[in-house]
């Protein structure tokens, strides 16, 4: 597919790719850009090749934001009617594959949230987190002042909220916003093809799981959630996988994976 505000690749075996492209604007996230988006994420989770994302903006700018100019005439109606920004979250709910996050640069409002709701968030060491929308008169509007909090817990989240002011990748590290930050750019890009390949390397069906066990606690208390992941892990002794994987270890080989 050809795509005009992004371009999607494949940079390493079962790696899908998706850049952020719109540079004029700092990869202003306009609803075009995020139906793009959209059907790009749905096409890499249909693919039998693919088995892991990599989401990423330009060294300047992951994305600076929703689009400022579209939203500015916008009324409450339309808004609602419409469910403007509901689309965002197909990236949570459809997508059955992992998807990291590689934030480099602007990564402002709804910037900040889209990579919030990635799986893995790896970012330089200088990427510039935040939640301006209070200078706009305006609040996050998807998801980024409930992940924040799971993520920063309520009183620094209230604070970057209510005053806007930024954080800076090393800070997103440091409260566990960010799973790694790098040094450099091109450090940042290796580290997550690394950690996409290897997660592409592991059974399909296996990673599936995991990912959806750990977003599961995001929504559920401990003891359901401690459930739920029961559940899942007794339905993987199902899999073709389960047996290979342990079988391998124990003959000392490499697993072949069928993802069965
Ligand atoms: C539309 C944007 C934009 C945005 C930048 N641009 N951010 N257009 N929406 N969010 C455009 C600028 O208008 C400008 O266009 C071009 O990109 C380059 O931006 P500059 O401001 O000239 O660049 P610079 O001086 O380097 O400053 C970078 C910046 C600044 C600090 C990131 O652009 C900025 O503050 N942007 C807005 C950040 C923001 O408030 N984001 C939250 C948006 S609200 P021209 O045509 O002049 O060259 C939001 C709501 C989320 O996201 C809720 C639901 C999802």
């Amino acid at each position: 597919a050809s795509y005009e505000f992004i371009e999607t690749s494949e940079p390493r075996p079962g790696v899908g790719q998706i850049t952020l492209n719109r540079p004029k604007a700092l990869n202003a996230l306009s609803t075009p850009l995020i139906t793009e988006l959209n059907t790009a994420l749905l096409s890499f989770d249909r693919s039998p090749t693919i088995r892991t994302i990599l989401l990423t903006g330009s060294q300047k700018a992951f994305a600076a934001g929703a689009d400022i100019k579209e939203m500015a005439p916008l009324t409450f109606s339309e808004a609602y009617t419409t469910s403007f920004i509901e689309s965002w979250s197909s990236l949570t709910t459809a997508i059955k594959k992992p998807i990291i996050a590689a934030v480099s640069g602007h990564a402002l409002g709804g910037g900040c949230e889209l990579a919030l709701m990635c799986d893995i968030l790896y970012c330089t060491e200088t990427a510039n987190f935040g939640q301006p929308e209070i200078k706009l008169g305006t609040i996050p509007g998807a998801g980024g002042s409930q992940r924040l909090s799971r993520a920063v817990g309520k009183s620094r989240a209230m604070e970057l909220v209510l005053t806007g002011k930024g954080f800076s990748g090393r800070e997103a590290y440091e409260w566990g916003v960010a799973a790694r930050c790098f040094g450099s750019w091109e450090e940042l890009m290796e580290g997550s093809l690394k950690t996409a390949e290897t997660i592409a390397g592991y059974s399909k069906v296996a990673v599936m799981a995991g990912k959806e066990v750990v977003n599961k606690s995001q929504d559920l208390g401990i003891r359901d959630g401690v459930e739920f992941e029961r559940r899942v892990f007794h339905s993987l002794f199902g899999s073709e996988d389960q047996k290979i994987g342990m079988k391998a270890f124990a003959e000392k080989k490499k697993a072949e994976w069928t993802d069965k």
